[in-house]
C-alpha cells in the first residue's frame, strides 16, 4: 500500500522527547523502541475509556503483557481537567476533525468533538454518568448482540463503579433517590451526585413535571425516562473528575507488564494471512513508521471515528473502498464505517428577564462571586464548582408521546417511507438489511416509553437539547492511505425528514416547559434566531437547519455488533468477523445509539469484554482479598 510522504519523512524521535511527558506515578510509559522490541500478548489501539479499562483488567495477570498505543499525550492534571467548575479542557481534543458538508444543514461543515489524550473522552467530557434503559439493550439483543441485555450488563455496570450515596436530606430536596442494589461500591470509577444546585433548578424541574413528565428517581436502575437530577463521574470526597487515566491506569501499581506509548497513532494492523501478528504505528506529530509484534490479539479502541479508519487501512472494510486505495483485502466487511450515528444537538438561546440570582452565568459575569465560590470549593468541596461549568443540573428525557400530540402521525409517516431512501448512495445490501431491522425497532421505541429528546436549561441563557434516536445514518471512509489524515466523516445529519419532525416537536416541547407557570414567572424569551412568536413549522425547520449540530460527542456504531448478513462487523464477543485476533472494543461496536451518554456503558462493556478475553485465555484476576488469583 502507498503511503504519503508527510509521515514517511523520517523524523528522528529521541527517547527524551517521549519521556519528557509527565510520567504517571505507577506507570510504565515506554519508548517507541521498547515497544518495537517487545512481543506483546495484547496491543490496544487507543487509550480512551474502553482501551484503558481492558488493558488494566488484562494486565492484572502478571504473566500477560499489554501495550496501549495512544495518539494523544498524558494530561498534566490541569484544573480544567480535574475541577468541574473549571471545565473545559481545551488542549485535549482532536482538532480539526471536520465533517464533509452536511446537505440538510445548509451545506455547513462541523468539527466532531472527541478526546485525544490518555483517558480519551473521559478526560474532556462533561462527566454526565448515566446508564441506558432496559428496553434499548433488549433491542441490541434483537439485532444480534446476544448477551448484552440489561441483566448481562448490570454486574459490569456495578463492577466498574464506586457509587457514593448522597446526603439523604440533600437528595430529597434535589428530587432524586437511588436504589442501592443497582450500584457498585468498590469499582474504580468514582460516581456521585453534585452536592449543590442553583435555585432556578427547582423552577425548571417543577415546570418539566407540570408539562407531563414524571420524576425519574434513580436513572441508573434501567428506566431513565422523565425528569432527573444528573449524576456525575466525580469523586465524592475530592469533588474532582474521575477519568480513565486515574481509574484504569495509575491504579496499576508496579505493573511492569502494562505498557503505554502516548503520542503515537496506530496506522494499521499487520496480518499473516488472516491472523493479526502486529501493528504499525508512528508519532502522531509525524515521523517514521514503526511496528510492534502481538502474540494474541489487537484490541481496537480508537473511538467510533478512528476505529473504522484503522480497520479500513488494515484491509478490513468494504472491498470497493479498499480497492480504490490499493489496500489488499484481508476481510471484505461492508459494515466497517457504515451505520455511523450520533445524537444531534441544538442550543436555544434565551433572555430571562426576571431570573433568579445567582445562576450559572453569574460565575462568568461576576468575578467576585466566582472567586468566592472557588474559595468555597477549595475549603468545603461544595458550591457551583462541583458542577461541570455551563452544564444544566436537570435533564428531561421525553418519549415521543410526551413530546408531541402528533406522535402517531410522525410514526405512521416514517413507516410509509422507503428505508433505503435516505441512506448514503452506495449502501451495501447487507448494511441496508441491518438498517431496516434498526428502523423497525426505533419506530417501536418512538411509540413506547423510550426517550427521543433530552431537554435541559442551564439556569441562565441557554437550553440545550439532544436528539436521542435519529433515523439518519452516515459513514466514515478513508480518503487517503495516510493514517494521519482525517477520514471522510459524513454523519448525514437530519437527512431523513422524520428527524426534522422530531426536532421540531422537541423544540416545541422545550417551549412548553419554559411556559409552565414556574418558569413563566422568570420571564423567559427565546432569543434570535428563535422567538416565541415563531410557530410556523416550516419556519422552525428553516431556523433549525441553521443551528443543528451533528454531534453530542456520542459517535458510535461504525463496526456494529450484528450478524454479517445485517452488515455487522463484530460478534457478541467483539471479535471482528473473518479474521483472527482482532476485536473492536470501543463505542464502534454499538449496534444503535443509546439514550444515555456513553461513559457508563463504555466502562461496563470494557469490564465485560475483559472477562470474555480472560476466560478464553485462562488469565488470572486480582482479587478483593488481595490474593493474586481468584
Ligand atoms: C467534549 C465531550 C463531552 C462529552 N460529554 C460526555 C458526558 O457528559 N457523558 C458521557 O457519558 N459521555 C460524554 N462524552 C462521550 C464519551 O466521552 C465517549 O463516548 C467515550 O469516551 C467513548 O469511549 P471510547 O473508548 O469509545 O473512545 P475514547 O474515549 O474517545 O478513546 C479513543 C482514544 O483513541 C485514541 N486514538 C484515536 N485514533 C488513534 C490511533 N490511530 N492510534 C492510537 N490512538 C488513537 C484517541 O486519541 C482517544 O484517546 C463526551 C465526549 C466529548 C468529546
Ligand atoms: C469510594 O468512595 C468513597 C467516598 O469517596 C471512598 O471513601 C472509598 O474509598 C471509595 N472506594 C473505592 C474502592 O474507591
Ligand atoms: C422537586 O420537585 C418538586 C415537585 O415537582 C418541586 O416543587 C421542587 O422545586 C423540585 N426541587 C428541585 C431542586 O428541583
Ligand atoms: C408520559 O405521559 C403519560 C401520560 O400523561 C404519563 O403517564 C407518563 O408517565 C409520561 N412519561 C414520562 C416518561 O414522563
Ligand atoms: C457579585 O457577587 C457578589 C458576591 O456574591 C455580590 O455581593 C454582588 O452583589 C454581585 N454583583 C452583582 C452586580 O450582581
Ligand atoms: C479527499 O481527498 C481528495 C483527493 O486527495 C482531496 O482533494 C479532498 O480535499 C479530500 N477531502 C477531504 C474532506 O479531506
Amino acid at each position: 500500500m502507498k503511503f504519503h510522504p508527510v509521515f514517511l519523512a523520517a523524523v528522528a524521535l529521541t527517547e527524551a522527547a517521549t519521556t519528557q511527558r509527565r510520567t504517571p506515578k505507577f506507570a510504565t510509559v515506554v519508548t517507541p523502541r521498547t515497544a518495537q522490541d517487545t512481543a506483546y500478548d495484547f496491543i490496544v489501539a487507543g487509550g480512551g475509556i474502553s482501551g484503558l479499562t481492558v488493558a488494566d483488567r488484562l494486565s492484572e495477570d502478571p504473566s500477560v503483557s499489554v501495550l496501549v498505543i495512544e495518539a494523544g499525550p498524558i494530561d498534566n492534571n490541569e484544573e480544567s481537567v480535574l475541577i468541574p467548575g473549571k471545565y473545559f479542557p481545551v488542549p485535549y481534543l482532536w482538532l480539526p476533525l471536520l465533517t464533509v458538508p452536511q446537505t440538510a444543514l445548509n451545506g455547513k461543515i462541523f468539527n466532531m468533538p472527541a478526546g485525544k489524550v490518555v483517558g480519551g473522552g473521559s478526560v474532556v467530557n462533561a462527566m454526565v454518568f448515566v446508564r441506558p434503559g432496559k428496553d434499548e439493550l433488549k433491542d441490541w439483543e434483537t439485532l444480534g448482540a446476544t448477551g448484552w441485555d440489561w441483566n448481562s450488563l448490570l454486574p459490569y455496570y456495578k463492577k466498574s463503579e464506586n457509587f457514593t450515596a448522597p446526603n439523604a436530606a440533600f437528595a430529597k430536596a434535589a428530587n432524586f433517590s437511588y436504589i442501592d442494589a443497582v450500584h457498585g461500591h468498590d469499582g474504580p470509577v468514582q460516581a456521585s451526585y453534585p452536592n449543590f444546585y442553583f435555585e432556578g433548578t427547582k423552577n425548571w424541574f417543577e415546570a418539566a413535571v407540570s408539562s407531563g413528565l414524571r420524576p425519574v428517581g434513580d436513572p441508573n436502575a434501567g428506566n431513565g425516562a422523565g425528569v432527573m437530577f444528573i449524576s456525575t463521574v466525580v469523586d465524592f470526597t475530592s469533588r474532582t473528575r474521575s477519568h480513565a487515566r486515574l481509574n484504569h491506569y495509575e491504579v496499576a501499581k508496579t505493573r511492569p507488564n502494562y505498557h503505554l506509548l502516548p503520542g503515537h497513532s496506530v496506522s494499521r494492523i499487520i496480518f499473516d494471512r488472516k491472523k493479526a501478528v502486529g501493528v504499525e504505528y508512528l508519532p502522531t506529530a509525524g515521523g517514521a513508521l514503526l511496528t510492534a509484534k502481538v502474540k494474541k490479539e489487537v484490541l481496537v479502541a480508537a473511538g467510533a471515528i478512528h476505529t473504522p479508519q484503522i480497520l479500513q487501512l488494515s484491509g478490513i472494510g468494504p472491498k470497493k473502498l479498499l480497492d480504490k486505495f490499493g489496500i489488499p483485502v484481508v476481510a471484505d466487511l461492508p459494515g466497517v464505517g457504515a451505520n455511523f450515528h450520533d445524537q444531534p444537538s441544538i442550543i436555544i438561546p434565551y433572555r430571562i428577564t426576571n431570573n433568579i440570582q445567582p445562576n450559572t452565568a453569574t460565575l462568568n459575569e461576576n468575578a467576585t462571586y466566582d472567586a468566592e465560590q472557588r474559595a468555597r470549593y477549595d475549603q468545603s468541596k461544595t458550591g457551583p464548582y462541583v458542577i461541570t461549568r455551563g452544564l444544566s443540573q436537570n435533564l428531561a428525557l421525553s418519549p415521543l408521546r410526551n413530546t408531541t400530540s402528533k406522535w402517531a402521525e410522525i410514526v405512521a409517516a416514517a413507516r410509509r417511507n422507503d428505508p433505503s431512501k435516505y441512506l448514503p448512495a452506495d449502501t451495501h445490501p447487507t448494511v441496508l438489511e441491518g438498517y431496516k431491522a434498526q428502523r423497525k425497532l426505533t419506530l417501536k421505541q418512538y411509540e413506547g416509553e423510550t426517550p427521543v429528546a433530552m431537554i435541559s436549561w442551564d439556569t441562565a441563557n441557554s437550553n440545550r437539547m439532544y436528539f436521542l434516536r435519529p433515523l439518519s445514518r452516515g459513514s466514515i471512509t478513508i480518503n487517503s492511505t495516510n493514517p494521519l489524515l482525517v477520514p471522510l466523516i459524513d454523519p448525514q445529519t437530519m437527512v431523513d425528514p422524520i428527524d426534522v419532525d422530531l426536532i421540531v416537536a422537541s423544540t416545541l416541547k422545550n417551549r412548553q416547559i419554559m411556559m409552565q407557570p414556574m418558569m413563566k414567572v422568570l420571564g423567559p424569551e427565546e432569543a434570535s434566531p428563535f422567538g416565541n412568536h415563531i410557530t410556523d413549522e416550516a419556519e422552525l425547520k428553516r431556523i433549525l437547519a441553521g443551528v443543528v449540530e451533528p454531534s453530542s460527542a456520542h459517535q458510535c456504531c461504525t463496526a456494529a455488533m450484528m450478524p454479517k448478513n445485517l452488515g455487522g462487523v463484530v460478534d457478541p464477543d467483539m471479535k471482528v468477523y473473518d479474521v483472527k485476533g482482532v476485536r473492536v472494543i470501543d463505542t464502534s461496536y454499538w449496534p444503535m445509539v443509546l439514550t444515555s451518554a456513553p461513559t457508563a456503558t463504555t466502562y461496563a462493556s470494557g469490564e465485560k469484554v475483559a472477562d470474555v478475553i480472560k476466560k478464553e485465555y485462562k488469565l488470572k484476576s486480582l482479587c478483593k482479598n488481595g490474593k493474586s488469583s481468584c
